[in-house]
């Protein structure tokens, strides 16, 4: 198959349109959200949704969420809503920010894995929100890349994984978060973060007024976002996440001594004092290393580095998510 790439400088309308008519006809179609580029299917179409699995290789027990334009479709696909969700909804939609709420099962079954809960998100994007109203369906979305991959932040990204497998991609430039939708299990008196994104504890804490707003955690109870329990974000080559204050110039020698050829992701104010084989800084506070992530990563080729040393960054606010995302594609910490 052909993969369309649908620049959208270009005939803005008009590449929406085509965009849409292929989402309508069942076909794969990836575009760009605030977050990450998701690769869409018509949520309500078991077969276009079968194709998503397919074309990432992705585990069919991982379940996808649901995206649509506007705050009254949320609830369309959504029974027993606690009255604070409706609050998160005004504060944080359009936004970075996914509810995970028990289904009114009117998407197809292989969105949900069969659970009895459904993921919905409004994503704050102009592109995204452009042909989620013009398709006028529920789109089931994961990132656009093969599983295991870092998620895609442009659509180069989106084509370096899955040209040949989808049936088109809208170029919208580079994403501006850079890392995946905060996903807020939403069944419960008080809302769980499942996953950790640009919108934290503390936002949601401060628009709830409750006190604490909790983070799963995995290591001590099973996995209930189901996508947790994988291996993500991996770049090709393996990764160590320096966690303690060892000398992160020493932890390059040793490794450059042994005969490895080591690449260095690093912030902004450490890239001075580094030396290795390759060097990705990716910024100098929270917001840029967000942002910068995934295509650091996904700049480490095999053919040139052997292993990636990573030091670790501040933590206040999207810059945990950003070290949840590091420590998941870490083979190993230092
Ligand atoms: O920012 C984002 O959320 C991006 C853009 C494209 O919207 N999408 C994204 O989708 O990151 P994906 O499929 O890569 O991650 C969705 C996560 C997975 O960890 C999945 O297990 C979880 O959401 N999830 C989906 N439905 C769920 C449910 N019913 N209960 C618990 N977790 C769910
Ligand atoms: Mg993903």
């Amino acid at each position: 198959m052909e993969t369309k790439h649908f620049l959208i400088n270009e005939h803005r309308e008009r590449n929406i349109d085509q965009a849409a008519n292929l989402l309508r006809q069942g076909e794969l179609v990836a575009f760009p959200t605030e977050t990450v580029y998701g690769l869409g299917a018509d949520a309500t179409n078991f077969q276009a949704v079968q194709k998503i699995f397919k074309a990432k290789g992705r585990p069919s027990d991982n379940p996808l969420i649901v995206h649509v334009a506007r705050k009254e479709q949320l609830y369309e696909f959504v029974k027993d809503v606690p009255v604070y969700v409706k609050q998160l909804i005004d504060a944080f939609s359009p936004g970075p920010i996914t509810y995970v709420l028990q289904s009114k099962e009117n998407v197809a079954s292989n969105v949900t894995a069969g659970l009895s809960t459904v993921a919905v998100r409004i994503p704050d994007n102009d592109i995204a929100l452009s042909l989620l109203t013009a398709c006028d369906l529920p789109i089931a979305a994961p990132s656009a890349n093969t599983s295991g991959h870092p998620s895609p932040t442009s659509a180069e990204h989106v084509l370096q994984d899955l040209n040949g497998k989808i049936a088109g991609v809208l170029d919208g430039g580079p994403t501006q978060v850079g890392v995946e939708s905060t996903v807020v299990d939403c069944t419960g008196e008080k809302p769980i973060i499942l996953r950790l994104g640009k919108i934290t504890a503390e936002d949601i804490k401060k628009v709830l007024q409750i006190n604490p707003v909790s983070v799963y955690e995995e290591e001590v109870e099973k996995p209930k976002s189901p996508g947790l329990k994988y291996k993500h974000y991996a770049p090709e080559i393996p990764l160590y996440l320096v966690t303690t204050t060892k000398n992160i110039q020493t932890i390059i020698e040793q490794k450059r001594k042994k005969g490895y050829r080591v690449g260095a992701l690093v912030s902004d104010q450490t890239v001075e004092q580094i030396s290795a084989d390759k060097i990705i800084s990716i910024g100098e506070n929270e917001e840029e290393m967000a942002t910068n992530l995934y295509h650091a990563l996904r700049s480490f080729k095999k053919n040139e580095i052997d292993l990636i040393i990573c030091e670790s960054f501040p933590t206040k606010s999207v810059g945990k998510a950003v070290m949840d995302r590091l420590s998941r594609a870490a083979s190993k910490t230092l």
